[in-house]
C-alpha cells in the first residue's frame, strides 16, 4: 500500500504539481506518525483527495488517450471586455487564422449547439458571444426575465470544441447610448419589426458593435429568426461589411417544437400545448397542395385563435427573400409561413417554408 502510494507521490514530485509540504505531509499520514493522532479517517480523506488530483493530472498530461474525459476539464477562455477580445484576435489574424462568429443571448440549447458545431468546422477560431442585449427589448418583464445562464452555457460549449466565449457586461458595450437610428425597410416594417417596434434597431445595433469588435469572415444565426436573418444580411449589405452571413436550419424538440430560451420559461401545461404550434405548420404544407394561400393561411390562423391559452399575434405567408405578404402561390418562388404568438405569457415564434 504504501509503495503504491509512494508511486504517486513521486509523480505527482517529478511532475513538480505539488508543493513539498503536502508531499511531506503524505508521507507522515502513510506512516506510523501521525496514524495515531488521527486515526484512518483522515488518512483515507487525504488519501482519496490524492487519487483524485493525480487521477486529473495524468489525464491532463496524456490527452490523446483520455481526450473525451479530458472535454470535462476544459477551462473556458471566458473575455469580458472589447480590448481583451481585440488582443486575443489580432494574433490569431496576425497568424492568417479564420475567424467565426456565433451571437447568442446565452440559456444556449442544441440550436446554438448546431451553429456554434458549424462554425467550429468552417473557421480556425470561435467567438460565441453571450449578451442579453437590452436594446432589443421593448418590454421590460421579457428582458428582466430572459434565462441567464453563462455556467451551464460555459458547460455547453466546452464540450463542441475550443472556443472564445465573449460574455460583457452591458456598460462594456454601450459605454454611451447608442443613438444609431438603422431603416431597414420594408423588411423591418412587418411581422417582428410591427408588433415589437424598436426590436430590430437594437438587433442591428449590438450585431454591428459584434462585428466591428469580433470582424469575423463569417458569423452564424439561426434561421428560426427569419425576419432577423433577413435584416441582418441587409444590414451587411447596407454598412459594406465584408463578412458572409451563415443561415443555419432550425433545431426542433422530437415533439417538433423549434428550440428557443424561452421554452424553458413555459409551464408544463403550456410546453404541451405548445407543441400545436409546429404541427400545424407542418400540416398546412400537406394543407396548402390542395388549396390556396389564403386558405392556408386562414387554416392555421383558425388553429391558433381557437387554441385556449394562445394569443396570435400574425401568421403571413411571405416572400422568402423581401418578406412581404403574398396572395398567391404563385407570386414568388421562395414562399415562407411565419407565425408569432403568446402561449400564456411565453412569446414563441416558429417559421415553415412552402416553396424554395
Ligand atoms: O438572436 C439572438 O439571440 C439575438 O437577437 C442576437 C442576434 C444575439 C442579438 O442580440
Amino acid at each position: 500500500m504504501i509503495c503504491f502510494w509512494g508511486c504517486l507521490t513521486i509523480y505527482n514530485s517529478l511532475m513538480c504539481y505539488f508543493p513539498n509540504s503536502l508531499f511531506l505531509l503524505f508521507v507522515l499520514l502513510n506512516g506510523k506518525f501521525l496514524n495515531s493522532l488521527f486515526g484512518n479517517f483522515l488518512k483515507n480523506v487525504f488519501s482519496f483527495s490524492l487519487i483524485c488530483t493525480t487521477f486529473a493530472k495524468i489525464l491532463r498530461k496524456h490527452p490523446f488517450r483520455w481526450v473525451k474525459i479530458k472535454k470535462f476539464l476544459v477551462e473556458m477562455n471566458v473575455v469580458n471586455t472589447v480590448k481583451e477580445l481585440k488582443e486575443q484576435l489580432s494574433l490569431f489574424r496576425s497568424e492568417g487564422k479564420s475567424i467565426g462568429l456565433v451571437p447568442t443571448m446565452g440559456a444556449l440549447h442544441p440550436g446554438h449547439a448546431s451553429l456554434v458545431k458549424r462554425a467550429v468546422e468552417e473557421n480556425d477560431v470561435v467567438v460565441v458571444s453571450i449578451f442579453v442585449n437590452p436594446t432589443q427589448f421593448n418590454d421590460k418583464n421579457d428582458l428582466k426575465n430572459y434565462p441567464r445562464t453563462l455556467n451551464a452555457d460555459c458547460a455547453l460549449l466546452a464540450s463542441i470544441g475550443d472556443v472564445i466565449v465573449f460574455a460583457p457586461e452591458v456598460d462594456e458595450m454601450y459605454p454611451t447610448e447608442d443613438t444609431r437610428q438603422f431603416s431597414f425597410a420594408p423588411l423591418d416594417t412587418v411581422m417582428e419589426g410591427a408588433f415589437r417596434p424598436g426590436h430590430f434597431n437594437g438587433v442591428a445595433q449590438i450585431v454591428s458593435k459584434l462585428f466591428y469588435t469580433v470582424e469575423p469572415h463569417r458569423a452564424y444565426f439561426g434561421e428560426k429568426d427569419f425576419q432577423q436573418l433577413a435584416i441582418i444580411r441587409e444590414m451587411v449589405r447596407q454598412l459594406g461589411l465584408g463578412l458572409e452571413i451563415v443561415g443555419c436550419p432550425i433545431v426542433r424538440e422530437s415533439d417538433g417544437l423549434a428550440m428557443s430560451s424561452r421554452n424553458t420559461l413555459l409551464t408544463s401545461e403550456e410546453r404541451e400545448r405548445s407543441l400545436i404550434i409546429s404541427r400545424t405548420l407542418f400540416e398546412s404544407i400537406e394543407y396548402a397542395k390542395e388549396n390556396s394561400l389564403a386558405a392556408t393561411k386562414a387554416f392555421v390562423e383558425n388553429v391558433m385563435k381557437t387554441t385556449p391559452g394562445f394569443k396570435l399575434e400574425y401568421y403571413q405567408i411571405v416572400d422568402g427573400n423581401t418578406l412581404q405578404p403574398l396572395n398567391e402561390w404563385s407570386d414568388s418562388e421562395y414562399i415562407v409561413g411565419c407565425i408569432a404568438l403568446f402561449c400564456g405569457k411565453i412569446r414563441l415564434i416558429d417559421n415553415i417554408k412552402y416553396k424554395g
